[in-house]
């Protein structure tokens, strides 16, 4: 029989809901399942500014990244501790997952990271204001390799559309995978968004990034001899808006 899931959180709870995002919790936003990432539906009302989620700890005006399926966390874990001052905001799907690191957070110092259970694809559509990311990270989404599942990859066309919208001019966008057909998939898709420049105009990805850190799946993969390909896009730039760490 497996571990029992620990629900209590030993410290402060990080966690948002899709009703944070929004000025009033009346019926200008409505989560049709709070419980669940099934689905975020806002009716009326539109999202305030994604810094005031970090309103309680950090002071304005704020860097805010986001992690999108931080799996087991290492990663979001990472960059908060070396950028205190920045906001990290961590979507994933998975209850389990997001539990897991609100207890682990409740027990560290960290005050710059909040964690909200939803699907990405909901939260770039319906919660996240335009222009309000200076960076977002999407590292080893699920590849789905069989063909009759392709369609469930997170890296899309209109998510990546909206993602972009969501990123402030001149804002980064990571993306790591390490399967082959989804590194095409993923490089076609960011070359057609015609609001994102890449970093690596010669080559459709990078096998390696100097400096960057590893993530949990990562690790598994470089032990496997697994090539990896990452991503280095930026929303085209505005005069005076460039946006970095
Ligand atoms: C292969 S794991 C990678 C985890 C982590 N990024 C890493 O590299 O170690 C993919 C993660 O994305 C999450 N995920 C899958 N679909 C998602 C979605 N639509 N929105 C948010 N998270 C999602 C999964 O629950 C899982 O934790």
């Amino acid at each position: 029989m497996g571990r029992s899931l620990k629900y209590d959180i030993p410290g402060e709870d990080w966690r948002v809901s899709a009703l944070d995002f929004f000025e009033t919790r009346s019926a200008e936003a409505s989560l049709q399942d709070s419980t669940s990432a099934a689905a975020v539906s806002t009716e009326g009302g539109s999202p305030r500014s994604v810094e005031l989620l970090f309103a309680q700890t950090l002071d304005p005006p704020l860097k805010v990244v986001l992690e999108i399926g931080f799996g087991r966390g290492e990663f979001l874990l990472d960059l908060a501790e070396r950028f205190p001052g920045t906001g990290f905001l961590g979507v994933e799907v998975s209850f389990k997952r997001v539990l897991k690191l609100a207890r682990k957070l409740a027990r560290t110092e960290f005050e710059n990271v909040r964690l909200l259970e939803a699907r990405a694809e909901n939260v770039v559509r319906d919660l996240l204001p335009a222009e309000s990311l200076d960076e977002a990270w999407i590292n080893f989404s699920d590849p789905w390799p069989k063909a009759r599942h392709e369609g469930r990859r997170l890296i899309q066309p209109v998510f990546v559309s909206e993602l972009t919208t969501c990123l402030k001019p001149g804002g980064w966008l990571h993306v790591a995978t390490d399967d082959v057909p989804y590194a095409e998939q993923i490089s076609e898709v960011l070359d057609e968004e015609g609001e994102l420049i890449s970093d690596h105009p010669s080559r459709p990805w990078l096998s390696e990034v100097p400096g960057r850190m590893h993530t949990g799946y990562e690790e598994e993969w470089r032990e496997a001899g697994r090539p990896l390909h990452f991503f280095e896009y930026r929303r085209r730039p505005k005069a005076g808006s460039e946006s970095s760490l």
